[in-house]
């Protein structure tokens, strides 16, 4: 993680390896200016020369500028200052950030956060792009030999804005670690990403905060309540299922938030097992309780004035003789009995049971799951917006808004009632797939069922939280949308 300050250097003088400053298409802001003007005209000649224009996403490094300090300045493009908002501010951040990575110093000095644009202030600027600065130089190193070398690298970064922007840089600094932690538990193979080694995360953060419990529930306490539907799916794997319950009091009597996120550290599809090509990533499939967990630890670190709990039901989802099969009818922890006609459609199964476990045991005032869902969800949406469902219209609008606000979106899909009937069963009260049309949505459907009574939100982020590949990776979404909900809360 980078560290962050704010700063008020002056873009000619700043004594700093790299300064970072943009410049629109054809215009000059302030900084630009300042540094054109030093430079006996430089930037206007690079214009003129057709070398560097300011089209959105050009970068280019100049070095030992004649009357310029720093002994880099590094110009991003921002393309046309009319057309300049929210997003193409954080894509010029995220340039700024993939060549600042590849540069070998330790610190640098930017000036987008400076930049003007409507309906966006100096808090958002700030904490936007270092978020996206943090993001662009975030490194897997858990299985991987230490670099070795002397190479510096990007490791502080000052960011000049007004002074009063000091609380985005506050909640940069704890978002960045939630989207960190979900980053690396999300990259972690699946050996040793286990259920175990999600709850000795859970205990990192209980540990290192005075205001935060955690409790686990093995094996035997999921027999006990009844929670067969978890239990099944835990059945073919020899690694122990656990249900992580965290607890955080930042205010006195309030009923809590609570966030729940599923925990799948493998899902091979059990019996139904899933195809050469579709298995390969699903390591990923425990991003959803990653997600709820760093959103978490930045409400945590944010200290905020509100009660949260975060349930993460963890299992993996292989075969075996002792495994469960398609047809299996289960009792699950709400009493509800549900019939399993695809063992692949296990993440509805471990969040039914702590879905209600959830409702019961708490009471919480709004409840939000993640989990990476349903392959449906990424076919409807693909990689750019997570799935939200909800019955409540101010719990969707609420989370549409953090999603805009920190640019994590999300998009409304339907939960109607309509849909019902596609999870019908002849042997219980419900069926664990809806047939062919319309996954995503009764997928939804079937983790409602499980939370009535309750002002609940499903977000399905099967397309977002992680880029697929070879060289893929976890994203750490849906944490600063999680967490600029908390946030909204908390004011
Ligand atoms: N973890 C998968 C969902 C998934 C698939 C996420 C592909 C990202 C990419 C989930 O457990 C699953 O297997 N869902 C099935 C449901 C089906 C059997 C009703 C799916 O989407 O195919
Ligand atoms: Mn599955
Ligand atoms: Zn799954």
């Amino acid at each position: 993680m980078l560290e962050f300050s704010l700063s008020s250097a002056v873009a000619d003088s700043a004594d700093t390896p790299c300064a970072v400053v943009g410049v629109f298409d054809g215009v000059l802001p302030p900084a630009a200016a300042v540094i054109d003007a030093a430079s006996g005209g430089a930037l206007a000649r690079l214009r003129e020369s057709g070398d560097f224009s300011g089209k959105a996403g050009a970068t280019l490094v100049l070095h030992g500028l004649e009357g310029i300090k720093a002994p880099r300045v590094l110009l991003v493009g921002l393309g046309s200052q009319r057309d300049f908002d929210a997003r193409a501010f954080e894509h010029a951040c995220d340039e700024a950030g993939r060549v600042l990575k590849g540069l070998p110093i330790a610190s640098a000095t930017i000036w987008l956060p400076a930049l003007d644009m409507k309906g966006r202030d100096a808090t958002w600027r700030v904490r936007t792009c270092a978020l996206a600065l943090d993001h662009a130089c975030f490194r897997y190193t858990a299985t991987l030999k230490p670099a070795g070398g002397s190479t510096p690298r990007l490791a502080r970064l000052e960011l000049v804005a007004d002074a009063d922007a000091q609380r985005g840089l506050d909640e940069a600094r704890a978002l960045a670690r939630g989207v960190a932690f979900a980053r690396e538990l999300g990259c972690l193979p699946p050996n040793l990403c286990t259920p175990t080694h999600i709850a000795a995360q859970a205990q990192t953060i209980a540990d290192e905060h005075a205001d935060v419990t955690l409790e686990v529930l093995e094996r035997e306490d999921m027999q006990q309540l009844d929670m067969g539907a978890l239990l099944a799916v835990a059945s073919g794997s020899a690694t122990p299922p656990k249900l992580i319950v965290l607890e955080y009091k930042g205010a006195d009597e309030a009923k809590p938030y609570a966030l729940v996120g599923k925990g799948v550290t493998f899902d091979a599809g059990g019996l139904n097992i899933k195809p050469t090509g579709s298995m390969e990533e699903m390591k990923y499939d425990m991003c959803g309780a990653a997600g709820v967990l760093g959103a978490f630890l930045a409400a945590v670190e944010l200290k905020l004035p509100i009660n949260l709990v975060c349930v993460v039901p963890s299992v993996e989802n292989l075969l075996d003789g002792a495994g469960y099969r398609p047809s299996d009818v289960l009792r699950t922890h709400a009493g509800i009995s549900v019939e399993v006609l695809n063992t692949d459609a296990e993440g509805r199964l471990i969040l039914c049971d702590a879905l209600a476990y959830t409702c019961k045991r708490f009471q919480p005032q709004a409840l939000v799951d993640a989990a990476t869902l349903t392959g449906a969800c990424v076919v409807a949406l693909g990689a750019h917006a997570s799935g939200l469902f909800s019955a409540d219209d101010k719990l969707a609008d609420e989370l549409l808004a953090a999603g805009n606000e920190s640019l994590d979106r999300a998009w409304r899909l339907p939960l109607w009632d309509d849909y019902r009937n596609q999870l019908e069963s002849a042997f219980a009260d419900i069926a664990n797939i809806g047939g062919k049309s319309a996954g995503a949505i009764t997928a939804a459907l079937f983790l409602s069922r499980f939370t009535e009574g309750t002002r609940w939100a499903h977000l399905d982020v099967a397309g977002t939280a992680w880029v697929p590949g070879r060289k893929g990776y976890a994203t750490g979404r849906p944490v600063p949308l999680l967490a600029q909900w908390l946030i909204d809360r908390s004011v």
